[in-house]
């Protein structure tokens, strides 16, 4: 069979990353299966491909038995789910590490191949909890299926991004910014768009088999960096005041009791180590540029997305008078 009729099951697939991933396996002509907890809430993922071709299936990492329904019958499985803090059941341990295991199993038992999406930072010994998870849910995925593609992104930006988008987003309603740890965290944003592209040329046997990608952008960028570009992007002036790790905690500890927290405890930890991709991925060329992929740059893409936040009398409709 041709392998572009084939099925592919996506879990994670109604998310931010998800929806540039079935966009970019349906216009393969692969059949794309969303596996998420509410397919009546996927309605947006119908026009993403063709008539019949994308279609929403229940499942939810934590029920073991819904993973193996989605799984049925698929070629390939894609596992994008992660969450970036805890409620409720949805617990880092559950959804990124057993969660993992759960998904590599039913692909293993189904003969699918399987691309599963951590992230750069996961490491059992970190001092974050969310980045603990993922190195467990990588552990889970090399034991059970060990021909598996692994891509570690670095933070990503595009529209609908948790980064760039929410600091825009505060930046409205307040004067100052916090640069956490100081701003030194660097990062190599990375295009959504790329990293999903990244993961249809993995499903379609593009990247070596067993091997962990790092994907980052073509540039590295400290937390200032990203917060000075987004501001210069919107146009609006903030006080950049550095908070102090230690102090960064404290108030995430209050922060992080909302039902969306803006940064929480774990988060902070997270940004006590850089998000760069490595020099043993780069010089064994498993990042975007050895899938065949030009990193696109921050640059090119924030302002088509954030000008939304510039401030008000500064946005110019295209073709008006100066
Ligand atoms: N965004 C970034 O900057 C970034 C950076 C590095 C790595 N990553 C990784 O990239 C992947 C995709 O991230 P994203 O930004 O697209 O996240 P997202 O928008 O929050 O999407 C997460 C997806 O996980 C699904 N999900 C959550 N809990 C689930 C459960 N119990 N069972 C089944 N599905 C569940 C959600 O589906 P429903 O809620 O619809 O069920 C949603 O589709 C994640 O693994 C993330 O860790 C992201």
């Amino acid at each position: 069979m041709n392998d572009r009729a084939k099925l592919v099951t996506i879990f994670g697939g109604s998310g931010f990353l998800g929806r540039h991933v079935v966009r970019a396996l349906a216009r393969r002509g692969y059949r794309v299966r969303v596996a998420c907890r509410r397919p009546d809430l996927a309605f947006h993922l119908q026009p993403l491909g063709g008539v019949g071709q994308v279609m929403a299936v229940q499942a939810n990492l934590r029920n073991r038995a819904s993973v193996d329904r989605a799984v049925a019958g698929a070629d390939h499985v894609v596992n994008l789910v992660g969450i970036l803090y805890e409620t409720g059941r949805q617990r880092f341990p559950a959804i990124q590490g057993f969660g993992a295991r759960a998904v590599a199993e039913a692909a293993r038992a189904a003969g699918a191949t399987l691309v599963h999406v951590s992230a750069i930072g996961a490491d059992a010994d970190s001092p974050s909890s969310y980045a603990r998870s993922k190195a467990e849910g990588e552990r889970a995925v090399r034991e059970t299926v060990p021909g598996a593609v692994i891509l570690r992104p670095s933070i990503l930006f595009g529209p609908g991004d948790g980064f760039f988008e929410k600091f825009a987003g505060l930046s409205t309603i307040t004067p100052v910014l916090p640069l956490i740890g100081g701003g030194h965290t660097r990062f190599q944003p990375a295009y959504v768009g790329d990293v999903a592209e990244a993961v249809a040329r993995a499903v379609e046997g593009r990247a070596i088999a067993g091997a962990t990608y790092e994907l980052g952008g073509p540039e590295v960028m400290s937390f200032r960096q990203c917060m000075e570009t987004m501001l210069a992007v919107i146009h609006r002036r903030k006080l950049l005041v550095p908070v102090p790790f230690f102090l960064a905690r404290w108030k995430a500890a209050f922060l992080g009791l909302l039902p969306k927290p803006l940064v929480t405890v774990d988060q902070v930890r997270l940004l006590e180590r850089d998000n760069v991709v490595s020099g043993e991925a780069m010089a064994a060329g498993h990042t975007l540029a050895g899938l065949g992929i030009e990193p696109t740059a921050a640059a090119a893409i924030l302002p088509t997305y954030l000008w939304r936040f510039r401030k008000e009398g500064q946005f110019e409709m295209p073709g008006s008078m100066a």
